[in-house]
């Protein structure tokens, strides 16, 4: 696991290498985060949940970064508002990064000695958790390169992540039953997997393939965006509130669909999978399309039949707790479980998503309303 912890920690600043000073501290909306803070966050939850609690005479980096890079949890104290990540000029890049490379050292003293199971079990969160903020870092540095003017590029050849669909074309039927949902097993799962239940299905099918960028402009030609027949009234409203009409990297150029991409301006692919969209957007589209969005439990069931990890697929389930959900003990109860509030279920993965992160069982989640992650569709109809 140490070793795990050495590469992740390296893959974090490798992503920084493309980027300037300046580029580490501007906080460009109220959910993405700047690069420096979200160095120094990764680090306090090291610091905080191991270095403080199981390494004797560890003595804290600075005693006013747990204010600084503490995100939610209500168990550990005062924090900083979370639309001031901005105005961290200070402490300096350089000096986060000797707070990350102080706090590197003593985990490994700490993990080089003995260990317990419940310490073991707080590392694997901890570097889970990194990997979920190494996409945030690739999302959050999209969002503020396109809210630049003049749309800067974060790395040459960044536009692969856009990707294509397969164009298989093919549904997958799905016979109704009972089906066991939930992680099992030793892998590492969060604790909103746990908890493997049975589920009723009906008679269903579901897509091979992603929706693509053709597909989505079929509908947005077809007056998509105008028609509030197609949306739900909550997602007709957001349109509406924001003037909503197209993709949110998305610029019409005389004829031609235009899309901001790590990589700068790009045409949009029509073979491309769709991105970017938020649950309204996804929900409107199969509404239009006469059919529908899967349920998180369909999409497990159905997963081991296609391929998927390239976006978040929204899904028509809230998120909320199987039954019996637990949550720990303490601040890490915090992680997951007071988060099963007015948001949707995605699964699958993204091309954001660090390698081997996610799995069938995975569940992701977000307000309806959030597309600045690599967010696209998977059709459903019922039989
Ligand atoms: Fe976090």
């Amino acid at each position: 696991m140490l070793e795990h912890y050495v590469s992740t920690r390296k893959r974090t600043e490798d992503f920084c290498a493309p980027l300037s000073i300046e580029d580490y501290t501007p906080q460009v909306a109220l959910h993405a985060s700047p690069m420096k803070w979200q160095l120094g966050h990764t680090t306090w939850f090291f610091e905080t949940f191991l270095l403080k609690p199981y390494l004797k005479d560890y003595k804290e980096y600075h005693p006013k970064f747990s204010f600084l890079f503490n995100s939610y949890y209500n168990n550990v104290g005062d924090r900083l508002a979370r639309d001031s990540r901005g105005v961290l000029t200070r402490p300096s890049v350089e000096e986060v990064y000797q707070y990350r490379h102080y706090v590197d050292q003593h985990i490994e003293q700490l993990f080089g000695g003995n260990t317990t199971s419940e310490m073991n079990g707080i590392f694997e969160i901890g570097i889970n958790h990194e990997e979920q903020h190494q996409e945030l870092m690739i999302t959050d540095l999209k969002l503020m390169f396109f809210r630049h003017p003049l749309k800067t590029t974060y790395q040459e050849g960044g536009s692969k992540l856009e990707g294509k669909v397969n164009h298989f074309n093919e549904w997958i039927s799905i016979s109704e039953g009972v089906y066991e949902i939930g992680h099992q097993g030793e892998g590492f799962a969060y604790d909103n997997e746990l908890g493997r239940h049975k589920v009723y299905i009906h008679d269903f099918e579901i897509a091979k393939d992603y929706v693509s960028n053709d597909d989505f402009i079929a509908f947005i030609e077809d007056g998509g965006y105008e028609r509030f027949d197609l949306w739900l009234d909550e997602g007709w409203a957001w349109i509406q509130q924001n003037n909503i009409k197209k993709p949110l990297y998305w610029k019409k150029e005389g004829d031609e669909w235009v899309q901001f991409t790590l990589g700068g301006m790009q045409k949009v692919d029509g073979k491309g999978i769709l991105s970017h969209i938020n649950f309204y957007e996804a929900e409107a589209f199969a509404r239009w399309k006469g059919m529908r969005l899967p349920t998180e439990f369909e999409w497990e069931v159905a997963s081991q039949q296609f391929q998927w990890g390239e976006r978040w697929e929204w899904t028509n389930s809230a998120y909320l707790p199987y039954p019996g959900f637990k949550t720990a003990d303490g601040a890490l109860g915090e992680y997951n479980g007071k988060f099963m509030i007015n948001q949707m279920v995605l699964r699958g993965g993204s091309v954001a998503t660090s390698p081997h992160h996610s799995r069938h069982t995975y569940r992701n989640f977000f307000h309806p309303h959030y597309c600045w992650q690599y967010t696209g569709i998977r059709l459903a109809k019922s039989k």
